[in-house]
């Protein structure tokens, strides 16, 4: 079967056969390589998934996660803002080697927005200057009527492979939920079952936040956020208001489309990395001994 007559399955109404082809085409045609009968280009929405990062011990180990996860997805751009005013060599290296579409930019922090070492984290927004600089590449670079869609993808987050196709057709704001945030063992959408519109959210903290739903449970598509050039994060907003202030400035309640099986399905889970206890580390760094310093980690 060749791409045009995938399309006319479309015609005939069996839309989301032809959605799940479509994937199927794209990622055959990237196991083939080039090939007379396998166009290799595919019409799949190009997914930009935004990763604010920062330079830490864990950083190699949650990009590397990450982007094993990304290999795996087909028409992917991987948008990573480092939180550092030049771009690192760790980060450079390790996306280079993951062989995944990506841009790599910079965005720091102030001083005085950083979290320092004993606050607890809430205390500042994370992510917001660099998410915000993805947003102005994005549009740059992107033109009104391009197929994509834009995902704000934490690199400490667990992401299941089935989330990506569920965001990928997204038409405007689509939403679903999100596991082991807000105190709960799942955030979510609570849709009406007559109408499988959002009627409501189940979560416990904060509910009255007018989108009560973590960063890795929305996604948007690019005309939609191309149509409204002030929709930004902002360092102001109060905590745990920044995923509302931007959704506000996109969309309303009764026009999200809900996805992961009606809502029943968690697809992305919001884990959290411990930082490791460094002390022998730190000693030997004081006593300028057995550095480590040769290896990257
Ligand atoms: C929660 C949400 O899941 C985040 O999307 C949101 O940004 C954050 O709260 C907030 O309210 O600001 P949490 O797990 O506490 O998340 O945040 P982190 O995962 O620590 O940070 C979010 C992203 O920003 C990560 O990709 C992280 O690498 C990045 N980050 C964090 C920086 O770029 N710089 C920092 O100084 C800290
Ligand atoms: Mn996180």
């Amino acid at each position: 079967m060749d791409g045009r007559q995938i399309r006319s399955l479309s015609d005939r109404g069996t839309t989301r056969l032809y959605k799940e082809l479509e994937t199927l085409r794209f990622n055959f045609s990237r196991l083939l390589g080039d090939c007379d009968t396998v166009p290799r280009k595919s019409d799949l929405p190009v997914i930009y998934a935004i990763t604010p990062t920062y330079a830490r011990p864990v950083q190699k180990a949650e990009l590397t996660r990450l982007s094993h996860t990304f290999r795996l997805v087909p028409a992917l751009h991987w948008i990573i803002v480092e939180d550092a005013s030049k771009p690192s060599a760790l980060v450079g290296k390790l996306v280079n080697k993951s062989g995944i579409p990506h841009t790599i930019l910079t965005a720091p922090t102030p001083k005085e927005w950083k979290l320092r070492e004993k606050d607890p984290n809430w205390k500042k927004p994370r992510g917001v200057l660099q998410r915000n600089r993805a947003l102005q590449w994005l549009r740059e670079n992107l033109k009104p009527k391009d197929k994509a869609v834009i995902y704000f993808a934490d690199d400490d987050n667990v992401y299941s492979l089935e989330l990506f196709d569920e965001m990928r057709w997204t038409k405007g704001v689509s939403v679903w939920p999100v596991g082991l945030v807000g105190g709960l063992l799942v955030e979510r959408p609570i849709l009406n079952p007559k109408t499988g519109r959002v009627t409501g959210w189940n979560a416990a903290w904060r509910p009255e936040r007018p989108f009560p739903i973590d960063m890795a449970g929305f996604a948007i598509s690019a005309p939609l956020l191309l149509s409204r050039p002030n929709a930004k994060f902002s360092l102001t907003s109060d905590r745990g208001f920044q995923e509302s202030h931007l959704l506000q400035a996109l969309t309303t309640r009764d026009k999200l489309e809900p996805r992961a099986d009606r809502c029943t399905k968690v697809y992305v889970w919001h884990t959290r990395t411990e930082s490791p206890k460094l002390n022998a580390e730190l000693a030997r760094r004081k006593a300028k001994k057995n550095m480590n310093d040769e290896i990257e980690v």
